[in-house]
């Protein structure tokens, strides 16, 4: 097995074998532009760090590692519209820089292209990873339309919102790991277990995404902050606060939330005040390291060595430490 930082250097080289250098220059270069812009790579990582995990060389799911990174691009690019972001990884997002229509198109045919990358497989294998691809791509649209909905309700419950950041997030990263195992052809025993891993890591992440977007450091971050709150998001923190805050702090939440007589930074400053005050910044972090160690849990029941599953744990306690 290599360390983190390798896998992630091979990928970045990959990558750049990626660029699209066709006409017409409108659609390729936002393709270009966003997955050049950086950001972690975890989700491709994790696919070759399965493929090792499973005793396979990493570089066999390289495509099956890009087709991950671009699906997970082409679902920025279309997240950034709907959630009216004007800034990803610190610089412009797509519909920002170009237009809607073009944030809309490029997303379209990246979508496209990570379909694509599957041909490169042999038919039982390409059978497989298309068939987990197209039921992950279909619960994040799930995750994402429940997510939506939601800024309009004030009625969600923690388990609406544990289901939407399940599909809108976290299937991914589990869906990322289990193609790495596909690849590698482990056991349907192993391939699940690897799948519910990054599942329950891919919860704690959206979690503490969310915490971030409120209290993360812009610069770092890369993203607008408080964006969660000015689209009145309905994340843990929110809901935390509807349920611990004292009575005065719930409608103080609620009153704040729809308004639109305060400004944009008393409101973020002000739900931040309350976010902390009534116990729910804590019980998010709570939660980040809850569904971080049920990830280590289904670690126990895998059949590979020790020392791989250090390394896997070594990757989620990071995940759950990160400012990023
Ligand atoms: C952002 O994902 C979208 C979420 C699921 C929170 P990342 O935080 O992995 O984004 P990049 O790729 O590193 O920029
Ligand atoms: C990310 O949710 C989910 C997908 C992109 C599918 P967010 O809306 O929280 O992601 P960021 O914060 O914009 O990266
Ligand atoms: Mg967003
Ligand atoms: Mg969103
Ligand atoms: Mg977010």
């Amino acid at each position: 097995m290599q360390h983190i930082e390798q896998y992630q250097k091979d990928f970045l080289n990959y990558l750049e074998s990626f660029a699209i250098d066709r006409e017409p220059k409108n659609l390729y270069q936002p393709i270009n532009y966003i997955l050049k812009l950086g950001g972690k790579r975890l989700r491709p990582v994790l696919t070759l760090m399965t493929t090792e995990v499973f005793g396979v060389k990493a570089e066999t799911s390289m495509d099956a590692a890009l087709s991950i990174e671009v699906f997970h691009n082409f679902s920025l690019v279309h997240d950034d519209i709907m959630d009216d972001a004007p800034l990803r990884r610190g610089q412009k997002t797509v519909h920002k820089k170009w237009d809607l229509n073009t944030g809309i198109l490029s997303g379209d045919a990246m979508l496209i292209l990570a379909y694509q990358l599957f041909e490169n497989y042999e038919p039982n294998t390409f059978q497989a990873l298309a068939k987990l691809f197209s039921k992950t791509a279909i619960e994040v649209c799930e995750g994402q339309q429940y997510d939506i909905d939601f800024e309009t309700r004030n009625d969600v419950t923690i388990s609406e919102y544990l289901k939407m950041i399940e599909y809108k997030t976290a299937v991914l990263v589990g869906a990322a790991m289990k193609m790495g195992a596909i690849v590698a052809k482990a056991s349907v025993e192993d391939q699940n277990a690897i799948y519910d891993f990054g599942r329950y890591l891919g919860i704690a992440f959206q979690l503490q995404d969310d915490y971030l977007d409120a209290f993360g450091n812009p610069e770092s971050f890369g993203k607008q902050v408080g964006g969660d709150i000015l689209e009145n998001k309905k994340t843990y923190l929110v809901l935390k606060t509807l349920e611990l805050g004292s009575q005065n702090e719930q409608s103080r939440l609620l009153q704040i939330m729809s308004s639109n007589l305060v400004t944009n930074d008393e409101k973020v400053s002000s739900v931040k005040e309350l976010f902390n005050n009534s116990g729910a910044s804590e019980a998010n972090q709570n939660a980040v390291k809850g569904y971080t160690s049920r990830a280590f849990k289904v670690l126990e029941a895998l059949n590979v060595s020790e020392d791989k599953k250090q390394l896997l744990r070594l990757f989620g306690e990071q995940l759950m430490n990160r400012r990023v």
